[in-house]
C-alpha cells in the first residue's frame, strides 16, 4: 500500500524530470509562421509590451517583457506568452538565488581546446537555466560572451574565449549547441566590437570591414550557424553609430541578417542611446531593461507614439514581435515551460517569489572540476625523469610524489574567497580568484579553495603549513623555508565597469598586467628560500613572469586561469597527477603590453575613438609579424608525457581540406595532446603568417598512436573580400603547420588552391 505522502513525493520527483525530455523543437519556418499569425491577433499595446523590458527594478529576472494577458489560438495551437525571462550570465546563473553551480568562464573553457567540454558545459548551464527552470523558467541565457581579447587588460576578456576568432567561434558554437539542446535560448553578446570597459557607453570603435568580418564577427557568424536565438548589441559605437542603432550591423542588409539570422536583436541594458524610431528602424527588436533612467527612461516607451505618427511602420513593429516569438516557439518553450520562480531583486532573500531551488548536481560539480583540471596550463616543469613512478623527496617538479612530507602553502589566493562582495557581482579580489567581477560573474558560494583541497588530499601523508591570510612578504617565505615543497599562489583579476565597483583602483579594465597584491614579489621571495617551489597563477589573462619563471628553485608553474568553483580539487588532480595536464594558453603571455600591439584608452573626455589599425594582427598574429618572442606563446602547454607527430598527409582543394598525421604518446604517462593546425595563406592574401584553423584533443595511453584528421572548410580557407563582399579563397599556395603551439610546429606541408 503506497501512502499519500509517498504519492506526493513521487509526483514531486517526477516534476523534477527535465522538461527537455518533453519538448518538441520546431523548424524556423514553422515557428515564424506561428509567430506571424500570433502577432496578427495582437493589439498595438500588446505588441509594445513584447518589445520593451519591464524595468531594471521591476524584473523578476535580470530582464523580462510584459506579454499580452490573454492567450491566442493559432493553427490549433494555444499560445500563452509568459513574461519572457532573460538572465545572466555566460558562466552560469547570476542573481538566481543560491544553489547554482559556479562554472568556469569561457576563457578557461577556451584553454581546454576541447569541444566536448565546451559542449558539455553548455548543456550543464542550460540544464541549470532550465533546471532551475523546473521551477524558474529562464527562457534566455545571456551568453555566450564572445568579445575578442583585443588587449590583455580588457576588463571582460575572460568572459569570452580570448583573442583568436577561430577558437572563439568554436567555443561559441559548442556552447550554444549545448545550451539550446535542452530548450533554453542562448544570446551571443556583445555586437560589437566591444573591447574595453573605460568609456564603453560612448566610445567609437573604428574597424574596417575585413577586420570586423574575420576577427570580431567570426564568433557571431558561428553563433548564427548554431541557430542562436538572440544577439545582444553593445553599449559603444561602431564606426560612428551606436551599436544598437547601427543598421550596418543589425539592419536587414547588415551583417547579421544577411548571414541568415532570424532571431532577436536585443539591446544591452541601457545601450539604447537614440530615439525609439532610430533604434527600431535600424533593426533593434527589443530594448532592455526598458527604463534606463540615466539614459532617458527607456526609449521604447516612445515607440507607440512613433508607430502612431508613422515614424516606425506597424509592419516593422510586427517584425520585431515575430522575431521575439520565433525562438521561443522554435525551442518549444510554449510547451509546458515552467513559470518564473525566483527574484533577481532579492536573490538571497526569503521572499515568496524565490524558491531557491537547488539545481546543482553531482554531474555538474564533477564537470566543473574536470574543466578546471583540463584548463590548467603547465608552463614549466623541472621533472627530468619520464618515470611516472618516481618517488622520494628529491624528485622535484610535477606530478608530486606522496613522499613529499612537508608542504608550505603561501599566498592569499590559496584561501577561501570573500563571499560578500557586491551581491552576485563578485566585486573584490579577496581570497582565491575563480572568476572576474560584474555581470559575467556567477555564484561563488560553493568555491572549494586550494588550501582546503590540498589539506584534505594530503591528510595522512604530508604536513601542511600555510601563510595565506595576505601576501605577507615576511611570513610567506618564513613558512616556506626548509620545507620539501612550497606551493605559492598569486592572482590578477578584472571585471565589468558599468555602475559597478572599482576594485582596488581597477575600473573594470586592469590598470596594468601585474599580479595583484605584490604576487610577483611573493613568488620571488618564496623561491629564494625553497628549492622546490611550485607556482600557481589564477588570472583573467596574461601576467608578467620573466622576472621569476626561470628561477632554478621554481620547479613548476601552473597557469590555472579562472577555474570556477571546483578550483581546489581540480588543482589537486593536476598537482598529484590524477589528471595529466592538457590545457593550452588561449593567449600569449608576455611581460610587455607593447608586445600585444594594442592599448586600453583610459583617461580621455569626451568619449574616445578607438582605431583598430592593428587590423588582423592581434596577440600571436601580431607577435609573429613583429618577430616578438613572448615568454609563453599561444597554444603552449606541457604534459607529463611527450608526443611525437609524423606522416603528414594533405588532401585539399579550393573548397575544403583534410589534413592527417600520426600522433604517438612517447612518454610513460597516459595523456591528452592538443594538436593545432595553423594555416599560412598565399602571401598575396594579406593574412598573418599563421592563423589557427583547427585543433583536436586526443587522449593516448602511454605508447599508443593514432591517426588524427583535421578538416578545414571553405570559409576557413577564405578571406573577406571587401570589393565583392564575399568570402573568397585566395589562389596560390597555402602552408599547413601542425604543431603543439603557434611556435612549436612539428609538421609542415602545403597545398595549392
Ligand atoms: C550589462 C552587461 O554588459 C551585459 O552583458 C549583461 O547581460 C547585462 N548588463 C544584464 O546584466
Amino acid at each position: 500500500m503506497i501512502s499519500s505522502r509517498a504519492v506526493v513525493l513521487l509526483v514531486f520527483c517526477l516534476s523534477l524530470i527535465p522538461k527537455s525530455l518533453g519538448f518538441v523543437e520546431r523548424s524556423w519556418a514553422e515557428s515564424i509562421a506561428l509567430a506571424n499569425e500570433t502577432v496578427n491577433l495582437m493589439t498595438l499595446d500588446e505588441k509594445i509590451g513584447m518589445v520593451r523590458g519591464v524595468g531594471q527594478f521591476s524584473s523578476r529576472c535580470v530582464g523580462n517583457i510584459s506579454p499580452p494577458s490573454r492567450s491566442f489560438i493559432v493553427s490549433g495551437t494555444n499560445i500563452t506568452i509568459p513574461p519572457l525571462c532573460f538572465n545572466d550570465g555566460p558562466a552560469g546563473i547570476r542573481l538566481g538565488g543560491s544553489n547554482v553551480t559556479g562554472f568556469p568562464p569561457a576563457i578557461n573553457v577556451a584553454a581546454t581546446f576541447n569541444r566536448d567540454l565546451m559542449y558539455s558545459r553548455g548543456v550543464a548551464i542550460g540544464e541549470e537555466f532550465r533546471g532551475k527552470a523546473i521551477f524558474v523558467g529562464i527562457h534566455v541565457y545571456l551568453g555566450p560572451a564572445v568579445d575578442i581579447m583585443r588587449n590583455p587588460k580588457a576588463g571582460r576578456a575572460w568572459e569570452g574565449f580570448g583573442p583568436d576568432p577561430y577558437l572563439g567561434g568554436e567555443g561559441a558554437y559548442q556552447t550554444i549547441m549545448g545550451v539550446q539542446s535542452v530548450g533554453v535560448s542562448a544570446c551571443t553578446k556583445h555586437l560589437g566590437p566591444y573591447n574595453q570597459e573605460h568609456w564603453r557607453y560612448g566610445l567609437n570603435a573604428e574597424v574596417d570591414d575585413r577586420t570586423f568580418r574575420e576577427l570580431y564577427w567570426w564568433p557571431f557568424m558561428k553563433s548564427v550557424e548554431a541557430n542562436v536565438s538572440a544577439l545582444m548589441c553593445a553599449y559603444n559605437e561602431v564606426n560612428g553609430t551606436s551599436s544598437c542603432h547601427n543598421a550596418a550591423l543589425i539592419g536587414d542588409e547588415g551583417y547579421l541578417r544577411t548571414e541568415g539570422f532570424q532571431g532577436i536583436v536585443m539591446s544591452d541594458w541601457g545601450a539604447t542611446h537614440d530615439s525609439a524610431a532610430d533604434n527600431a528602424n535600424a533593426g533593434l527588436d527589443m530594448e532592455q531593461p526598458g527604463d534606463w533612467i540615466l539614459i532617458g527612461g527607456g526609449v521604447y516607451s516612445g515607440l507607440e507614439a512613433a508607430v502612431d505618427d508613422g515614424q516606425v511602420s506597424e509592419a516593422r513593429l510586427n517584425q520585431m514581435v515575430t522575431r521575439i516569438l520565433t525562438p521561443w516557439l522554435r525551442l518549444g518553450q510554449d510547451q509546458g515551460y515552467p513559470d518564473i520562480n525566483f527574484n533577481a531583486q532579492n536573490p538571497d532573500g526569503t521572499d515568496s517569489l524565490n524558491l531557491n531551488v537547488n539545481v546543482r548536481t553531482d554531474a555538474h560539480t564533477a564537470l566543473v572540476r574536470q574543466i578546471g583540471s583540463a584548463s590548467a596550463v603547465l608552463l614549466k616543469n623541472n621533472r627530468t625523469t619520464s618515470d611516472g613512478t618516481a618517488t622520494g623527496t628529491t624528485i622535484r617538479g610535477l606530478p608530486l610524489s606522496k613522499d613529499i612530507k612537508t608542504i608550505a602553502v603561501v599566498g592569499q589566493d590559496a584561501q577561501q574567497l570573500n563571499l560578500d562582495c557586491g551581491g552576485g557581482l563578485n566585486e573584490c579580489n579577496d581570497g582565491t580568484m575563480v572568476i572576474g567581477w560584474g555581470s559575467g560573474s556567477n555564484n561563488v558560494e560553493f568555491t572549494v579553495p586550494p588550501i582546503d583541497a590540498i589539506t584534505d588530499f594530503a591528510q595522512g601523508f604530508a604536513t601542511i603549513s600555510s601563510d595565506i591570510t595576505s601576501n605577507d612578504l615576511t611570513g610567506g617565505p618564513a613558512v616556506a623555508e626548509g620545507k620539501d615543497l612550497a606551493i605559492v599562489f598569486a592572482n590578477a583579476m578584472s571585471g565589468e565597469l558599468g555602475f559597478y565597483n572599482i576594485v582596488d583602483g581597477n575600473e573594470g579594465d586592469r590598470n596594468d598586467l601585474n599580479l595583484w597584491w605584490k604576487g610577483g614579489s611573493l613568488i620571488e621571495d618564496v623561491a629564494a628560500v625553497c628549492n622546490n617551489t611550485v607556482v600557481v597563477i589564477h588570472s583573467v589573462g596574461p601576467v608578467p613572469m620573466s622576472s621569476w619563471n626561470n628561477h632554478p628553485n621554481i620547479t613548476a608553474i601552473i597557469y590555472a586561469g579562472a577555474p570556477g568553483e571546483q578550483t581546489g580539487p581540480s588543482l589537486v588532480d593536476v598537482l598529484w597527477g590524477a589528471v595529466n595536464p592538457s590545457g593550452r594558453l588561449p593567449f600569449s603571455i608576455d611581460d610587455d603590453e607593447a608586445s600585444y600591439g594594442t592599448s586600453i584608452v583610459y583617461g580621455i573626455d569626451p568619449f574616445p575613438v578607438l582605431d583598430y589599425t592593428e587590423g588582423l594582427f592581434l596577440d600571436y598574429r601580431y607577435m609573429d609579424s613583429q618577430g616578438i618572442t613572448p615568454v609563453y606563446e599561444f597554444g603552449y602547454g606541457l604534459s607529463y608525457t611527450t608526443f611525437a607527430y609524423s606522416s603528414l598527409s594533405i588532401e585539399a582543394s579550393a573548397s575544403s581540406g583534410s589534413v592527417s598525421f600520426i600522433l604517438t604518446n612517447t612518454g610513460s604517462f597516459d595523456g591528452t595532446e592538443i594538436p593545432q593546425l595553423y594555416l599560412g595563406f598565399p602571401s598575396s592574401a594579406g593574412e598573418p603568417d599563421k592563423v589557427l584553423r583547427g585543433f583536436d584533443n586526443v587522449f593516448l595511453a602511454s605508447g599508443a598512436k593514432q591517426t588524427v584528421t583535421i578538416t578545414i572548410s571553405q570559409k576557413e580557407m577564405s578571406i573577406w573580400d571587401v570589393i565583392s563582399q564575399e568570402w573568397v579563397v585566395p589562389s596560390g599556395t597555402f602552408n599547413v603547420y601542425i604543431g603543439a603551439s603557434i611556435s612549436d610546429i612539428r609538421l609542415t606541408g602545403s597545398f595549392t588552391a
